[in-house]
């Protein structure tokens, strides 16, 4: 059976990923409300696979059921009203694929909007930016029943990023907005990523390296055993001239974002797991819309610390960024039901997304400390602390700010202590509020209220 697609949607990502399936023989029935653009990407591909329709009735009619409508479409209202749309003129049996950024809770309740007029719905996290959605994205698909995505396999298997051992960075997992929530956790993890590179490049220019000196250490961790696309893109960012001008230095330091970093801070809160690094991310590009400058940057160039010890620091605070998201998965997976492997998780991130690293082969070792209490790498990881603690404190009395460092380091510390200070917090409840404690030395089970000011 040839392999046949409706495409609605032909942004950045859409138009990318129209282009990337007609190369690989997939046949795209493409709608947008201007001819123009449609005509545009005619000429860009083999027009046999292009069909461009202004009429969306028309695209649904020239596609045999069971069709499979790829919406890539800005998440919020204008996917919903989409959707609405489509509820109305599609067949039982045919297939909505939300490619969005969309909001898990929204794929969840899409899910079941749809399932009620008997259309299968799959939401579809799709990462890779402009060039990933080109020549291979990697796909997050949350679907209720797992079995029944042979047909999407099919097409979405021709595009997806393959890895360095031939796997396709394609994952299915169970639950309409299990592959969304996987989606934002990534996108989590990318603010996190994105902030602690940041503070690296601050710390390096304040103590007085130059720019090819930066580059340098920017390569050398691109092509180290922690090696990722984010230092990959870096490395290109720092020396990126225009007219003889540093581009960098020209780009205002107000820092946007769309939503998802947000998100994935409002589900750990939700579910009760803790993402101080991804807080860190966020708050920090918040607070550079009013940044107050009145601390002159003292910035005396005392900050040295060599490469081994800036790379160890550096595993350490990624280790922690990424055991948070996961917790986050893992937790969400369960509360939801959705039987999430972390195994396909890490796989699934292995090429084409933006958060791709060599460090996501390092991790399941890592995810062990917590499994099976692992010393050697318990010892391995947080054997770094005095490091990556100088170096913040080092960067600190510069007055560079380190909050994703700072927020990485300290959740390590408080993950993997034996005697957190909480037994205070515990009291104090109780004193002022009869909130009550657990006696740990007491052979009554349960919780007692003290008298303390008898
Ligand atoms: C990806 C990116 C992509 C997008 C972010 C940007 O995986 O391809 O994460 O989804 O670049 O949504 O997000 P912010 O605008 O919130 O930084």
């Amino acid at each position: 059976m040839s392999k046949v697609l409706g495409l609605i949607g032909l942004g950045v990502m859409g138009e990318n990923i129209a282009k990337n399936f007609i190369d690989r023989g997939v046949q795209v029935h493409a709608f947008n409300n201007s001819e123009k653009k449609l005509k545009e990407l005619t000429n860009t591909v083999d027009p046999s696979l292009l069909y461009g329709y202004t009429d969306i009735d028309e695209m649904i009619k020239a596609i045999k059921p069971p069709r499979l409508i790829l919406l890539m479409v800005p998440a919020g209202n204008a996917t919903k009203e989409v959707i609405n749309a489509l509820s109305e003129k599609l067949s039982k049996g045919d297939w909505v694929i939300d490619g969005g950024n969309s909001n898990y809770k929204d794929s969840e309740e899409t899910g079941i909007q749809l399932e009620k007029k008997g259309i299968h719905f799959a939401g579809l996290g799709v990462s890779g930016g402009e060039k990933g959605a080109r020549y291979g994205p990697a796909l997050m698909l949350g679907v209720k029943n797992i079995d029944a995505v042979e047909l999407i396999q099919k097409c979405f298997d021709e595009i997806a990023a393959i890895d360095s051992e031939k796997n396709k960075c394609f994952k299915t997992y169970s639950g309409y907005g299990a592959g969304h929530f996987v989606k934002m956790v990534h996108n989590g993890i990318e603010y996190a990523e994105m902030q602690l590179i940041s503070e690296i490049y601050d710390i390096l220019r304040s103590s007085g390296k130059d720019r090819g000196y930066i580059e340098d250490i920017f390569n050398k961790l691109a092509e180290s055993e922690q090696g990722s696309y984010l230092f990959e893109i870096t490395k290109n960012i720092i020396n990126k001239k225009e007219n003889n001008q540093y581009i960098l230095d020209r780009i205002s330091t107000v820092a946007n974002h769309k939503g998802t970093g947000k998100w994935t801070i409002e589900a750990g809160i939700e579910l009760e797991v803790p993402v101080p690094s991804i807080v860190a991310a966020f708050d920090s590009r918040v607070i550079s819309h009013s940044t107050v400058p009145l601390i002159s940057n003292k910035r005396n160039g005392t900050i040295e610390i060599g490469y081994e010890k800036l790379y160890e620091a550096i595993y350490q605070f990624r280790i922690s960024i990424f055991l948070q998201g996961l917790n986050l998965i893992r937790k969400g997976s369960f509360e939801y039901g959705w039987e999430v492997s972390i195994e396909d998780v890490l796989n699934n991130w292995k090429s084409g997304c933006i958060i791709r690293t060599k460090l996501l082969n390092t991790l399941p070792s890592v995810i062990d400390i917590f499994e099976r209490k692992s010393n050697d790498e318990f010892n391995k990881l947080l054997g770094g602390v005095p490091t990556s603690s100088q170096l913040i404190a080092l960067a600190n009395q510069n007055s560079v700010p380190t909050p994703c460092m700072s927020a990485s380091l300290n959740w390590l510390l408080s993950t993997f202590s034996k005697s957190l200070p909480t037994n205070l917090i515990q009291a104090q409840r109780d004193y002022f509020g009869s909130h009550m404690v657990e006696l740990i030395d007491s052979s009554d089970a349960g919780l007692t209220h003290i008298e303390w000011e008898k």
